[in-house]
């Protein structure tokens, strides 16, 4: 039997967790991997009479610095956030040769690049399941079950509070600032909700889902973000008369070994397997060249499932240290970055136009100038307008752009309402 001697930073919720589950499980972890796991060091910033009694004082300290540079500790698991202290502390467990696991994803989507190669530099893991969509084993299946896979697409609902705002909305048809105030009286969404409902947390977490699926360097910089504050009741009405539901999604894509990385909501089929995500859920929809479609569905956050994936971790990066072997990302590639632009996004576009002889075909004619192709088109007529609403073909993103501009500028349209990418219906 191997012992093993971890060293945590963080007894949050997930690290407190970690702590309970690694006590509860250590006598099946050990039956099935050989692996006797003893957590040695906690490391917190402020020693409370509850934490002392729950860890003693032997294991708590306030010394993040001491359990990294000790050299009893085999294994560092950082579950602190951040970018600093978080990178200064790994990479000095990198450097001393232990292997790290994290669950953070501001850290790895920012500054990941350089925490690889100090981990390729020492031959030891440095594993972030945890870092994208919770408890839902992600990277681990990109990392090794598709790693000979081309994947071409991946969207994912990798943010449960956006998610449990818009299935509100769906489904009671509250308006946006009561979901999320009554997100935020469930402890779903955070007294400041910026990082989550503007697609900050969920463009981190593409960065990451693009660098392990494609292999390339994306960082959080490189990634499109919109999020859900502009959604409104209306747009959600709207959407489900056409059979649609909106989603905040992460979506990453390889086109000619350039990168796509972007954050949006979006009209996604009822019939797609994204559509039944519901409240705090999350899931990554998977498009492989050989593999085809799959989904991988889950808790993406709270202390148990997340300490779930970072145990997963854990007990891996432990059994390679055994074997003096580690899984690193290999090489990363250095790949354009597609801008927003050059995107190829199916489009639902509200226009209210004046109802007067050939306004459709005016305003018809102008989405063609610009080449983008209309899939199908509803009219409401109400007086002396005419609400239209247009699905496009999936067009350029710029060519979309220059239609809206010049929809704008015409004297037949009183208005241009919500625009919305739509998810093609191909399942
Ligand atoms: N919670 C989730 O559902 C979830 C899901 C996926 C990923 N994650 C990631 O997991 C990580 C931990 O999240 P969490 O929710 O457990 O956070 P949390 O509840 O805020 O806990 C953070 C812990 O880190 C400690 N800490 C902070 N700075 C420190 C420092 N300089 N030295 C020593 N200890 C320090 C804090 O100590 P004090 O309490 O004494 O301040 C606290 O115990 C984050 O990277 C997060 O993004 C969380």
């Amino acid at each position: 039997m191997k012992k093993i001697r971890i060293g945590i930073l963080g007894y949050g919720s997930v690290g407190s967790a970690l702590v309970e589950l690694i006590g509860v499980e250590h006598d099946a972890i050990a039956a099935r991997t050989g692996l006797d796991l003893e957590v040695v060091a906690v490391a917190v910033r402020n020693i409370t009479p509850e934490r002392l009694a729950a860890l003693g004082a032997d294991v708590l300290t306030s010394d993040a610095k001491a359990v990294v540079a000790d050299d009893e500790i085999d294994v560092v698991v950082e579950l602190i956030g951040g970018v600093e202290p978080a990178r200064r502390l790994i990479l000095e467990a990198l450097g001393s040769g232990k292997p790290v696991i994290s669950g953070n994803k501001e850290l790895i989507a920012n500054v990941g690049a350089e925490l690889f190669v100090a981990a390729q530099k020492s031959n030891v893991d440095l594993l972030f399941e945890a870092a994208v969509a919770g408890g839902i084993p992600l990277l681990r299946v990109l990392r090794e079950s598709l790693v000979g896979e081309r994947i071409k697409r991946m969207m994912g609902i990798v943010n449960g509070t956006t998610n449990y705002i818009l299935t509100q909305m769906s489904e009671n048809g509250a308006q946006y600032g009561d979901a999320l105030a009554e997100a935020q009286q469930l402890g779903y969404a955070e007294e400041d909700p910026t990082a989550d409902v503007e697609g900050g947390d969920a463009g981190a977490k593409a960065a990451i889902m693009a660098t392990i699926a494609f292999g390339t360097e994306v960082f959080a910089g490189d990634v499109y973000q919109e999020g859900i504050s502009q959604v409104t009741a209306d747009d959600i009405a709207s959407a489900a008369h056409m059979g649609h539901i909106i989603k905040l999604l992460a979506v990453v894509e390889e086109i000619d070994g350039e990168v796509s990385a972007r954050v949006h909501p979006a009209m996604v089929p009822d019939t797609h397997p994204l559509a039944s995500v519901r409240n705090s859920f999350n899931a990554v929809f998977i498009e492989g060249e050989a593999v085809g479609d799959l989904m991988l569905y889950g808790h993406g956050a709270g202390g148990n499932p997340t300490a779930s994936a970072v145990l997963g971790d854990l007990i891996a990066a432990s059994a390679n240290l055994q074997r003096g072997i580690s899984s690193g990302l290999g090489k990363l590639r250095e790949a354009r970055i597609r801008p927003m632009g050059e995107c190829i996004s199916a489009f639902c576009v509200h226009v209210t136009v004046r109802d007067r002889p050939g306004v459709l075909a005016e305003v018809a004619g102008i989405f063609g100038e610009h080449g983008v192709s209309i899939r199908s088109m509803e009219q409401a007529a109400q007086a002396d307008i005419a609400n239209i609403v247009f699905i496009t073909h999936p067009s350029r993103e710029a060519d979309v752009h220059a239609t809206l501009s010049e929809l704008r500028g015409n004297s037949s349209v009183v208005e241009i309402g919500s625009v919305i990418r739509v998810i093609a219906p191909e399942v």
